[in-house]
């Protein structure tokens, strides 16, 4: 019986200018910096860590309880707790330096100026190799309305982190839109250089006991297993959509959950709640990805991108 030898196969790729070893990100706020899951998991082994959201002030966040933990998922209202960018860069960034992996910094806003002004500051510094922008935030001059679900808003915060740095911009939708091919134009026409698909769809919780809302908060974001159709749904039409690469995520447990979003049309995947779980998964994740590949004969993950999509305006 002739049997075909196993190569190792290729799982690098490319968001826009951001080169991965592996197509493996770990979602913001999930991951910590990266230190905290250090040793449980080889860094080296994952694509990159992006970072906690941070912002121009020093925020508290929400009041508790900030997680309810739902069917197949979980609810977040944790509300950008973060120091502010200042103590940020004197405390925190300095530590990235030796990361084996991309460092993704992760920056939040609730004004077109503040998403300028952080962006210039946290991309500034070498330990920074990409900037995600998490526009899920009310814009205090406009109503509360949120960046992502405002096509102008979300453009105009695009462009002034465009302006403030040249380090490849990934820019975070939100599902909670009538219609995310609309904010992923405005994002592409605005220079951004990369998708991340996408942040947590907005839901809630009651206790029965109490009659009264689980979340200090009221209201969160549900993320983990029980968003996987919806977020894939949108990196689907996302794909069809603008041609900037795709960060997919939503619900990312195994291998073959990856590989639904890489086949929609994402370059990589991000990887949030299943760490709270299982911290080895995007290890397992990649070694699934690497026996798929080679049970298919495929010699580079690339090649998978977008291969069940016949509307994938992209390139691999
Ligand atoms: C506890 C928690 C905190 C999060 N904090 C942030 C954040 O600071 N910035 C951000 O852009 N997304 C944040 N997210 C959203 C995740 O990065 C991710 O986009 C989302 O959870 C969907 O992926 P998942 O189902 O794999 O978790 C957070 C999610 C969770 C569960």
């Amino acid at each position: 019986m002739v049997t075909t030898p196993r190569i190792t196969p290729d799982l690098s790729t490319n968001v826009g200018a951001l080169r991965l070893a592996f197509p493996t990100l770990m979602a913001s706020g999930c991951y910590g910096s990266g230190e905290e899951y250090a040793p449980f998991v080889d860094l080296a082994r994952i694509g990159g860590v992006v970072l906690k959201s941070v912002t121009r002030f020093p925020r508290l966040g929400n009041d508790a309880p900030r997680l309810v933990p739902v069917a197949s998922g979980l609810l977040n209202a944790i509300g950008l707790q973060n120091p502010g960018i200042d103590a940020y860069l004197e405390r925190d960034v300095a530590k990235f330096a030796e990361r084996p992996c991309a460092v993704v910094g992760s920056v939040a806003g609730f004004s077109v100026d503040d998403y300028g002004y952080v962006t210039e500051r946290l991309a500034a510094r070498d330990e920074i190799d990409a900037i995600e922008l998490n526009i899920s935030c009310p814009n205090v001059a406009h109503e509360g309305e949120t960046f992502a679900c405002d096509a102008a808003l979300a453009e105009r915060a695009t462009r002034a982190a465009r302006q403030a740095t040249t380090k490849p911009l990934i820019v975070k939708l939100s599902p909670n839109v009538t219609d995310i091919t609309e904010i992923a134009r405005a994002v592409e026409a605005a220079g951004g250089d990369a998708l991340a698909v996408v942040n947590t769809v907005r839901g809630m919780a009651i206790d029965v006991e109490r009659r009264a809302p689980m979340l200090g908060n009221v209201t969160g974001g549900l993320s983990g297993a029980a968003m996987r159709p919806i977020a894939l749904l949108a990196v689907w039409e996302v794909a069809a959509a603008v041609r900037l690469p795709i960060v997919g995520q939503g619900g990312i447990e195994t291998a073959r959950d990856a590989l639904e979003f890489l086949l929609a049309g994402a370059s990589a995947v991000s990887i949030g709640t299943a760490n709270f779980t299982d911290p080895r998964a995007p290890v397992a994740i990649c070694d699934g990805l690497s026996t798929y590949l080679n049970e298919h004969g495929y010699a580079a993950l690339r090649d998978l991108v977008g291969a069940a999509n016949p509307t994938f305006l992209g390139t691999r």
